[in-house]
């Protein structure tokens, strides 16, 4: 059985499309071990407690430094030893260390085709802002492997949405949420279970 754990920041929409699929039996033969967020008012920690699944608040506002919040947070991860970590929403920076310690099996989900509209300060409403200011006609989202840059890692699978001409930046991010992201990150973590998912360098594929 494929064991995640999956972080997050915010409203944890993403996490409960993983639960879901879950559920449904879309997604196959894994366990959402532990949430883990960074934010103790985060939806995302309401949601897993709702399903009975272990949820912690891991602030580094309760740490005297950066390391020691670092070392807190990848002792817990540790502990649970999972196959794969999911990004979803976590608004915080992944110290090289755990990277290089779980190297391609951290995913993240990012709400543009990558590698428009990403990068730096890239997240949240700023994204489908910048896409509607520069006047795209196409979205979508991205599942990526998470790498030492900020969304540079190899790209597993994307999904283009629609932009309309009367979108504000909230409808066109609810858009792309239900169309692409709700989607591609389940779909991602069944061929990660299922052992589809190839990677070489800075490519990935699915078998
Ligand atoms: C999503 O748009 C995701 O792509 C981005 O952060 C947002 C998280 O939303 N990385 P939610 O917490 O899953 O609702």
């Amino acid at each position: 059985m494929l064991k995640i754990v999956v972080l997050a920041s915010g409203s944890g929409t993403n996490l409960q499309a993983m639960i879901d699929s879950i559920e449904k039996g879309e997604i196959w033969n894994t366990e959402i071990a532990m949430v883990i967020s960074n934010n103790e008012k985060a939806y995302a920690l309401d949601r897993a407690r709702n399903c009975g699944i272990p949820a912690v608040c891991i602030s580094p506002k309760d740490y005297p430094s950066r390391e020691e919040f670092y070392k807190k947070l990848l002792f817990t991860i540790e502990e649970v030893s999972p196959e794969l970590i999911v990004l979803a929403g976590f608004l915080v920076f992944i110290p090289e260390i755990m990277i290089k310690k779980y190297k391609n099996r951290i995913i993240n989900i990012h709400p543009s085709l990558i590698p428009s509209f990403c990068g730096t300060g890239f997240y949240g409403l700023k994204v489908h802002e910048e896409a509607l200011k520069r006047g795209v006609k196409v979205t979508g989202a991205t599942v990526h492997f998470v790498d030492e840059g900020t969304d540079t890692g190899p790209i597993i699978m994307q999904k283009a949405v629609e932009v309309r001409q009367d979108d504000t930046a909230n409808i066109l991010q609810r858009r792309v949420m239900e169309e692409a992201e709700w989607k591609i990150l389940p779909k991602v973590i069944d061929l990660y279970a299922k052992g589809k998912i190839k990677v070489k360098d800075k490519r990935a594929w699915i078998e």
